[in-house]
């Protein structure tokens, strides 16, 4: 595992401590839709300030590329923070460098916590300007790292600060880094992935990657259909990357050279539109109609995965495997990550699930408190499932 220095190792009594978090969180009509990241920064936090830290917080939201933009402040989440804390009062303050900024945290005592405006009001933080990292550094005289979700992004709060003072990993990206190595680089075998969602194109680099390391690569969602074409096999109006087949074909090559069994559907469920409740027709993979599109994987498969499951220590899971957002085709996603939930509950089973639209499949599913682990990351757990050094995570070691 990438070596870092845990906060067990940090004694940060009187020191100005600037911790990076991800408080970039999901906003639905101007409401919080999933608090998890600021739910899970908090022992971070508050272990710093126990410790009698002058904790600094630094974070992005949204992507106002280096424009002031007062809809991605970060001042309304300084309440919510402050409830995750325990209600531990959290101070503001509208920049993140410059003289405001340095007059507050002067202004700290021992415990107290102080939020930094939206980093990226600052077009240094994206290009990791040295003299952006220089200001953000003066404000600190030590920095934890504890966006795990962020750490794919070199940026000056990620990379730049971490390179000037010296630096420590937070709990949260301690418990990532964690669960990630005993997922992928350490883990008990057999390891089986499931990959799903739309497109191969999108996830060429994370199946690469994956067959290299994985016993069992299973495929459901839209990308199947591209690797079912490529097997001769006419999947009707279904989403397929046609173009993609020769990949498809040499990525299952691949995987048969290393003793990596790829898992396809055997049936589908298919409708003539993609609609809530449209008419479904469960069907062989091999019999889907000229007007039909395959939105999950069908029963048999379902059943059939869930039971490998049982015969596997270690899983990784990125991506649903059908339209789950769609009233009536959730089925498939259902069935296997209850599945995965209840062996991991009961022991049975390692499992580890992140990226994009994975944690609102599973919450569908009513499955994600049952998996081992759950990330906090999107695009961070997908270039770490195709095996990218993440910068942030580089930047964490001594
Ligand atoms: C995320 O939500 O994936 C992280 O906060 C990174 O955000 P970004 O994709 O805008 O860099
Ligand atoms: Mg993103």
């Amino acid at each position: 595992m990438a070596s870092f220095r845990s906060l067990d190792a940090f004694s940060p009594k009187g020191l100005r401590v600037l911790v990076r978090v991800d408080l970039n969180v999901p906003m639905q009509h101007g409401e919080i839709s999933d608090p998890s990241r600021i739910e899970r920064v908090a022992e971070t936090i508050t272990t710093l300030a126990d410790g009698g830290a002058r904790v600094v917080i630094l974070s992005h939201f949204g992507r106002p590329r280096g424009i002031v933009t007062p809809s991605m402040s970060l001042a309304p989440l300084v309440e919510p923070l402050s409830r995750a804390l325990g209600g531990r009062s959290v101070g503001f303050v509208d920049d993140c460098i410059g003289e405001s900024a340095e007059a507050a945290v002067a202004a700290l005592d021992d415990g107290d916590i102080l939020l930094l405006e939206n980093l990226r009001f600052h077009g240094g933080e994206e290009t990791n300007d040295d003299d952006f990292a220089d200001a953000l550094a003066r404000l600190g005289d030590a920095y934890v790292g504890d966006a795990f979700s962020a750490a794919h992004r070199a940026h000056g709060s990620v990379v730049g600060v971490a390179k000037r003072l010296p630096a420590y990993a937070g709990r949260l990206m301690q418990s990532e880094l964690e669960a990630l190595d005993a997922a992928l680089e350490n883990p008990k075998r057999p390891l089986a992935a499931v990959i799903g969602g739309a497109k191969v194109s999108s996830k060429l680099a994370v199946l690469g990657n994956l067959l290299e390391r994985v016993d069992m690569l299973i495929i459901g969602g839209g990308m199947a259909n591209t690797f079912l074409h490529a097997q001769g096999i006419a999947v009707g109006k279904s989403l397929c990357e046609r173009d993609m087949a020769d990949t498809a074909r040499d990525i299952m090559a691949r995987a048969a050279a290393r003793g990596c069994e790829i898992i396809l559907p055997s049936d589908g469920v298919t409708a003539t539109r993609f609609a809530d409740g449209a008419a479904q027709t469960v069907t062989p993979i091999d019999a889907v109609g000229d007007d039909a599109m395959i939105l999950d994987i069908g029963p048999d498969s379902a059943a059939a995965i869930a039971e490998r499951l049982e015969h596997v220590a270690t899983l990784v899971w990125n991506g649903p495997l059908g339209a789950f957002e769609l009233d009536g085709f959730d089925h498939g996603t259902n069935v296997v990550a209850r599945a995965a939930a209840r062996l991991s509950q009961a022991g049975r089973l390692v499992s580890v699930a992140g990226g994009g639209d994975t944690v609102a499949a599973l919450a569908h599913a009513g499955a994600l408190a049952g998996f081992t682990y759950v990330s906090t990351a999107g695009g961070a757990f997908l270039e770490w499932l195709e095996g990218k050094p993440l910068p942030g995570v580089a930047a964490l070691q001594p």
